[in-house]
């Protein structure tokens, strides 16, 4: 298996462990997955690794490293509304999907110990299964990440440094020391399994429903979780198992939007932006790494691309705890651009909105 340069398409065996190419180009997979079908899943393994067939991983290792990640329920909210519960994972949030594809390779190439810089979510589930792996594991947070956050990463055995400034700030901090001490960056932004494992939100969704709803809603910072949807797709698209593409509707939070500035303007580049303060702390990402490959997803693909308003995020969030549905900041702002968009729509039906964090996360 290689990993295949997504600037100059240069390729080098996936057990190498540069975080990028040497040109600067991220990695792609160079894997394509055989049709999908319904037959190929283990229905026996009670985990995304039911998908197996579908992703580029050698040997058993996942056995070890899984922790019953995935699965998560399809709920319905309302008439025009499902919800996909992703906080229903092992570390809360749907970044358990990645981690756990992501850690299984690391383990599978024997690496020993790990870097990685996040918000909090990608480094909780990162930290959860180095743990559960015997990998060792230090992660960068910005300062303002959550406490709780903090704390579980903690506990779960990984060092955590708590770096002043941005978000963005934060990475290149942790990419400073990744490239100083030559240790494996183990970033879901960079690395491409992260992707092999996001993609399963759709498989699986298609499994439960034997069908994908007509409007799918998706918080958009870095991109995991989208890139993950669009690559399910097109599978599923490519299998002949759907005949159209739905519609995907991309969240960014209102004061952090460099997608939906881009898009605004059909320019081939997210807009820089300086990420004011902000509630959605998760998807507040003013330079994403894949930016251009996103951008590339949302123009092949007519993605509208919209905003969260900052002070419906509060107000979304009591709305969906009152209905037993109790999520963090970042994955209120969804439902809460979801509340702004129907507005102007009269009629919004057959919705899926993901339910990325749990809200015993968020501290208020
Ligand atoms: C709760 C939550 N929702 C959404 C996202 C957005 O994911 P991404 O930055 O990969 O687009 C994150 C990322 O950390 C998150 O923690
Ligand atoms: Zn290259």
């Amino acid at each position: 298996m290689n990993y295949i340069c997504s600037k100059c398409g240069h390729q080098e065996d996936t057990g190498a462990r540069k975080a990028q190419c040497d040109c600067g180009g991220l990695w792609d997979l160079d894997y394509h997955p055989p049709k999908f079908d319904l037959s190929l899943v283990d229905s026996g393994t009670w985990s995304l690794f039911r998908y197996r067939a579908f992703m580029p991983l050698a040997g058993e290792t996942w056995k070890s490293v899984s922790m019953g990640e995935g699965m998560s329920p399809v709920i319905r909210l309302d008439e025009d509304v499902l919800l996909k519960m992703e906080y229903y994972m092992p570390t809360l949030s749907f970044k358990d999907r990645g981690a756990a594809v992501l850690i299984t390779h690391c383990k599978t190439i024997g690496v020993e110990s790990v870097v990685q810089d996040s918000s909090g979510n990608a480094g909780n589930s990162v930290a959860a299964y180095c743990g559960r792996s015997g990998i060792g594991c230090e992660i960068f947070v910005p300062e303002g990440t959550s406490p709780k956050k903090i704390a579980m990463i903690k506990a779960h055995g990984a060092a955590v440094n708590v770096v002043p400034g941005s978000r963005d700030n934060c990475a290149d901090v942790c990419r400073a020391k990744m490239k100083a001490k030559n240790i494996y960056y183990a970033n879901h932004v960079y690395n491409p399994f992260f992707y092999e494992g996001t993609k399963t939100y759709i498989y699986e969704t298609y499994e439960q429903l034997r069908r994908i709803p007509e409007n799918i809603f998706v918080p958009l910072g870095n991109g995991t979780l989208f890139i993950g949807i669009v690559k399910g797709l097109e599978h599923l698209l490519e299998s002949g198992v759907i005949s159209r593409m739905p519609k995907i509707i991309a969240v960014q939070g209102e004061r952090c939007d460099p997608f939906a500035r881009a898009v605004s303007v059909h320019a081939p580049h997210p807009q820089k932006v300086s990420p004011a303060h902000t509630l959605a702390e998760g998807i507040a990402i003013g330079e994403p790494m894949r930016g251009d490959e996103i951008l590339r997803m949302i123009y092949r693909h007519n993605v509208e691309v919209i905003t969260a308003p900052e002070d419906g995020i509060l107000p979304a969030r009591e709305q969906l705890a009152t209905k037993g549905v109790y999520c963090e900041h970042t994955t209120a702002a969804t439902y809460a651009a979801y509340l702004e968009y129907r507005k102007g729509k009269g009629n919004l039906t057959d919705c899926l909105i993901p339910m990325c964090g749990a809200g015993l996360k968020s501290d208020k």
